[in-house]
């Protein structure tokens, strides 16, 4: 949320930060603009909307710099607009600031400084800080000093990036709860949110913690915690291709990233499972494996897209391992006081790995003294080096704002786990092939799938009237149907729901006529016939079904109004292709009502506020 960049080096400051800005827009597109200094002036350019808008206006002006500092916004406090834009200067005008994340106490401040004589001219709670640092400067005619100063009276999360016109060699950063990773170039540096805006200048990058400062100059670098204490910090390698960051000839980024999905399902379980012994190794789980087999209780905490996935997984590790397994909102989880237990072991799954609510439930259940895991799929984010071990997905840089192959990915991840731990109690080896060797079909699979993606169009266009869409399943297919009805919300603005196939008759059969289509995914497992059920009484009320059906099934066909099937699998790893025409649905509706679907509105990708 709010993607922050900022260059120092021999380039052209403007071009760099604009190409950072461009690879940043998924992270929010309310308003765009960027500060440099250059022949000794501060300038500021800043737009409401998209990066493309801040570039008509700069377009032409050519200005020569070497540092800079740039933000793109979702907005949180005051309305996106071209005054609420970042960056935003402290009163002397001299210190120009970019912020990702929101000073809680910024009320306070404010009228503290209004009192001193200080004046605002936004609604934002990043130029309180602006101008605290600004008026701390006052004072110590030290930037850094400032900065740290400032910053010890902030309550709330901040991914930081200050320039100012006397110490014009120089960018500090600073975060507390939001992303901040350092570029280490050939006499250069590039400081961002996230790998993806520095990439294309060096793979080497160092990801800065929590309450740490990088004070950076062309030539060097130094980092420490915002109480002053040197840090030292290891350089890692970006571990993805500048090509995984482009379109790839595809129309948009989601519908890129629902065609890698045989790619991205396959670098999940690559190396990890052992097919002829139907055995899992999980190198990152090794030193918690004892913790895992002995625990009486798994808790998975996550949000959104990722709570379902951790619904699938529920199932699975209830179904392979035996053990009790609960899933946590984990926007609800931190607020209620849960009862934990030291040998409860906590999984915490997200894609980005700096969700704010699901990083909040990592500290508190570590705060109980649980284990806690991650499954995430950025590597070196927050989520990532706050829990003890854990599982990389490796799908990839997600940039599609709703998220398609994170899910598969993650839900193949749990199936891992589900069956590495199923192997270490009772799950025979027998089983444990069987499982594997379905597992290692599934890329072929979901290429059969994507090859009918035409048909699934065709459906798309047929229901295109729809203000409501109800989306049911049941077993393994409920998590499925919140998904997809997830999905068209987002990217389509349609109302959709999703519920286990069994609620409909407890209420939201009232909704049902002509004009409900409902989309039930209908697999062919032990409850098929109750779901078959279900769809009856769809049509009894006059609702259109569209049903996702396993291959071979030709009953289906005399209840529902369209079919599209899928290939057959296991009941487990159902939801791995039973999602795929889900998400090209929504794709679809959203591509007939001209929605702008890789940034939808809204919405922003990597929600690190509460
Ligand atoms: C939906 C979507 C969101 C995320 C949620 C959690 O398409 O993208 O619902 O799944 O914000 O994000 P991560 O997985 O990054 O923690």
């Amino acid at each position: 949320m709010c993607g922050i960049v900022g260059y120092i080096g021999e380039r052209q400051a403007v071009d760099v930060l604009v190409n950072g800005l461009k690879r940043l827009e998924y992270r929010g597109y309310d308003s765009a603009g960027l500060s440099i200094i250059s022949d000794s002036n501060l300038i500021t350019y800043k737009k409401q909307g998209k990066v493309a808008d801040l570039e008509t206006i700069i377009e032409g002006k050519n200005h020569r710099s070497n540092i800079g500092i740039a933000h793109t916004r979702w907005a949180t406090h005051g309305a996106p607009s071209d005054v609420n834009a970042h960056p935003h200067r402290d009163n002397s005008g001299r210190i120009s600031i970019v912020h990702n994340g929101i000073i809680e106490n910024y009320g306070l401040l404010k009228k503290a400084l209004i009192k001193r004589g200080y004046s605002f001219h936004t609604e934002t709670d990043t130029e309180v800080l602006a101008v605290l640092i600004g008026a701390f400067y006052e004072q110590t005619k030290n930037l850094e000093l400032s900065v740290r100063k400032a910053l010890s009276e902030v309550v709330g999360t901040f991914g930081l990036l200050v320039l100012s016109l006397d110490e014009p060699d120089r960018i500090i950063a600073a975060r507390r709860g939001s992303p901040m990773v350092l570029g280490i170039g050939d006499g250069e540096y590039i400081i961002a949110s996230d790998a993806t805006a520095i990439i294309q200048y060096t793979k080497q990058v160092i990801y800065l913690s929590d309450n740490e400062m990088a004070i950076v100059s062309k030539d060097n670098f130094a980092t420490k915690t915002i109480d002053n204490i040197e840090t030292n910090n290891q350089i890692h390698q970006i571990e993805f291709d500048l090509e995984e960051l482009e379109k790839g000839g595809f129309e948009h980024f989601m519908l890129k990233e629902i065609h890698e999905q045989p790619y991205t399902i396959q670098n999940a379980y690559k190396g990890r499972l052992i097919a002829d012994k139907g055995n899992v190794k999980l190198g990152g789980l090794r030193n918690v494996a004892d913790k895992l087999r002995n625990a009486k209780r798994i808790i998975f905490t996550a949000c959104g897209t990722s709570w379902h996935s951790a619904l699938v997984g529920e199932y699975m590790l209830e179904q392979l391992a035996g053990v009790p397994v609960e899933v946590e909102y984990a926007s609800e989880f931190r607020y209620r006081n849960p009862v934990l237990y030291p040998d409860d072991i906590v999984f915490a799954i997200s894609q980005s790995g700096e969700t704010a609510d699901t990083l909040a439930a990592v500290y508190e259940a570590k705060q109980k003294g649980c284990t806690v895991l991650g499954i995430v799929n950025v590597v070196g984010s927050s989520i990532a080096r706050e829990t003890e071990a854990g599982i990389y997905i490796h799908a990839g840089p997600e940039i599609g704002v709703a998220s398609t192959k994170a899910f598969t990915s993650q839900v193949m991840v749990l199936a891992l786990v589900a069956l590495y731990l199923g192997r270490m109690k009772n799950l025979s080896q027998l089983d444990g092939k069987r499982i594997a060797s379905e597992i290692i079909q599934l890329p072929d699979k979901i290429n059969q799938i994507l090859a009918r993606c035409e048909d699934i169009k065709q459906i798309a266009k047929k229901y295109i009237y729809a203000k409501n869409i109800l989306y049911l399943g049941r077993g393994y297919n409920f998590p499925v149907a919140l998904e997809g009805a997830l999905k068209l919300k987002e990217i389509s603005y349609i109302h959709a729901e999703g519920y286990p196939a069994a609620e409909m008759k407890h209420g939201p059969i009232a909704l049902i006529d002509e004009n409900m289509p409902v989309v039930f995914i209908a697999t062919k497992d032990e409850i098929y016939h109750k779901i078959i059920s279900n769809i009856e009484e769809v049509r009894a009320r006059g609702g259109k079904v569209i049903a996702i059906a396993t291959e071979g099934d030709t009953q289906i066909k005399q209840f529902a109004n369209d079919v599209f099937y899928i290939p057959e699998t296991l009941p487990m790893l159902t939801p791995i292709l039973s999602v795929v025409p889900l998400q090209l649905l929504a794709y679809f509706f959203a591509k007939e009502l001209g929605r702008p679907i890789d940034q939808p509105r809204n919405l922003a990708k990597s929600v690190t506020v509460e």
